[in-house]
């Protein structure tokens, strides 16, 4: 009888502690940090999308959408590393969506948090947020995430646009490598998903 109730106390803590480990809070930055936030987080994300479209133009001139394929799968990754080992500020970079074609962009819940803010406005017909910021507590650290829209352009629609107007080289090897692609039937302009960009500020 006693040993139950001691263990039933220690399952207890072992849950509470569980539970606190696992929570986190959304706060609101104070203006000073979403100034410096922004900043990181802007140099960030403009280095990404620059470099990706003209890896992108490049490869589909020289080998054609079908090359371009596999620089984008293969290259994003990359791309993201060397960003974040280029400032200490800068923990992460992600690009994320609700219709994502490889599922490693799938979002988390402050990801999809962001991205139903995004995905309102777009619905409404209103502007989209040129940027968006959280600042997330958990296990007494403080990170930000600064969010960047991306849109679909003319030049993305040949990968992510209507399934029926992609060449049969794209639509083949689309099928191999994403079996569960949610990423097309795009239209140009349409909210395409969030660059992220996971940032530390030092104390
Ligand atoms: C040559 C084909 C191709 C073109 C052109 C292309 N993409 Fe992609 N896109 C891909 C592939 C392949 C992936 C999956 C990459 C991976 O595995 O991480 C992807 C992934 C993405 C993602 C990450 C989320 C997800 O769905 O997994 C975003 C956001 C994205 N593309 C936006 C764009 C935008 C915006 C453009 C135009 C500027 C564009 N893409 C042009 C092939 C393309």
């Amino acid at each position: 009888m006693k040993k139950s109730l001691y263990l039933s106390a220690l399952a207890a803590v072992f849950l509470f502690l569980g539970c606190q480990e696992q929570k986190s809070v959304e706060s609101q930055p104070t203006p000073a940090e979403a100034q410096k936030v922004a900043a990181i987080g802007e140099a960030a994300a403009g280095k990404l999308k620059q470099t990706l479209v003209a890896e992108l133009t490049a490869a589909m001139q020289s080998g054609g959408t079908g090359a371009a394929i596999e620089v984008c799968s293969n290259k994003a990754l990359q791309l993201t590393e060397s960003i974040v080992d280029s400032s200490e500020n800068v923990l992460a970079v992600k690009r994320t969506t609700f219709k994502y074609r490889n599922p490693q962009n799938a979002p988390d819940e402050w990801d999809a948090q962001a991205l139903q803010v995004y995905e309102a406005a777009a619905q409404k017909g209103e502007a989209l947020p040129p940027s968006y910021i959280q600042k997330i507590q958990r296990e007494g650290e403080t990170t930000f995430r600064y969010y960047q829209p991306l849109l679909t352009a003319g030049l993305c629609l040949n990968c992510h646009g209507d399934p029926n107007m992609l060449t049969q080289e794209v639509s083949a090897q689309l099928a191999a490598l994403y079996p569960d692609d949610k990423a097309t039937g795009y239209k140009e302009g349409d909210f395409r998903g969030l660059i992220r960009v996971s940032v530390a500020l030092e104390e």
